[in-house]
């Protein structure tokens, strides 16, 4: 017998997301190194501006190797924490890693598509959702966008981070990298995403952007009210 969430994912369309996994599955091993050197700037300043506190229900979406999964880790160690990502190798090195960095926590890394997320409707304090929306077809971030809003609780935050398009020169050679692997590198979305947001039910508390080296980023932390 199919369980609900198997049903609705059957539903989903099929897009880009399964050339994403197949990509995604084969980097798992050296991702970490890209994370680091393009998105650990961000991660640290989503944090801070998250809202977060020790003792939430946490959920990151989108884990890849897992470098934001164990920042949140770290900062909620009396808390639930619960990552998913399209691609199981990437789902299973954030769960290995984070469960051997820190024993004591509550945690727990799944396999799962974002477009059906299997949690009850308001289950979570907070969300962390980095880079992902460039990797999804349009349709598919507004599934997403329904889903994020359904699980959260009334009055929580969800931390998106986008690829900036605030520098043209790096928009013009993204936008090759992107024609040539769309899996990896999808396209920039950063400056469609507000409208998105506020259509699925969000009011925007806080668009920040941020540079590593060449490369920008766009903190938007959204509120359920
Ligand atoms: C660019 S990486 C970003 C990883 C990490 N969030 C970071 O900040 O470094 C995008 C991740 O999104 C995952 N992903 C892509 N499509 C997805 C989907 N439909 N559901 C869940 N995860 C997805 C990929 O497997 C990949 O690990």
């Amino acid at each position: 017998m199919q369980t609900a969430v198997a049903i609705r994912t059957n539903k989903l369309p099929k897009t880009i997301a399964a050339h994403t996994r197949f990509v995604y599955d084969h980097l798992a091993s050296v991702y970490p190194a890209s994370t680091y050197f393009f998105h650990s700037k961000a991660h640290k300043k989503t944090l801070e501006m998250s809202e977060l506190r020790n003792g939430m229900t946490v959920l990151e979406i989108a884990t890849g190797s897992g470098e934001m999964f164990r920042r949140l880790v770290r900062a909620n160690p009396d808390g639930y924490t619960c990552g998913v990502d399209l691609s199981p190798k990437m789902a299973a090195r954030t769960q290995r890693v984070a469960r051997s960095r820190f024993p004591k926590s509550s945690l727990n890394c799944q396999a799962v598509d974002c477009r059906a997320l299997p949690f009850l409707d308001e289950t979570f304090d907070s969300i962390f959702c980095c880079y992902l929306f460039e990797l999804l077809a349009s349709d598919d971030i507004v599934l997403t966008l329904d889903e994020i809003y359904r699980v959260m609780k009334p009055g929580s935050n969800c931390n998106f981070v986008l690829i900036g398009q605030q520098a043209g020169m790096f928009n013009r050679a993204y936008d090759v990298a992107g024609a040539l692997v769309p899996a990896f590198w999808g396209r920039q979305v950063a400056n469609a995403i507000p409208d998105l947001v506020h259509a699925a039910g969000f009011r925007i508390k806080q668009d920040h952007l941020v540079r590593q080296g060449f490369y920008p980023s766009r903190i938007l932390i959204a509120r359920k009210d």
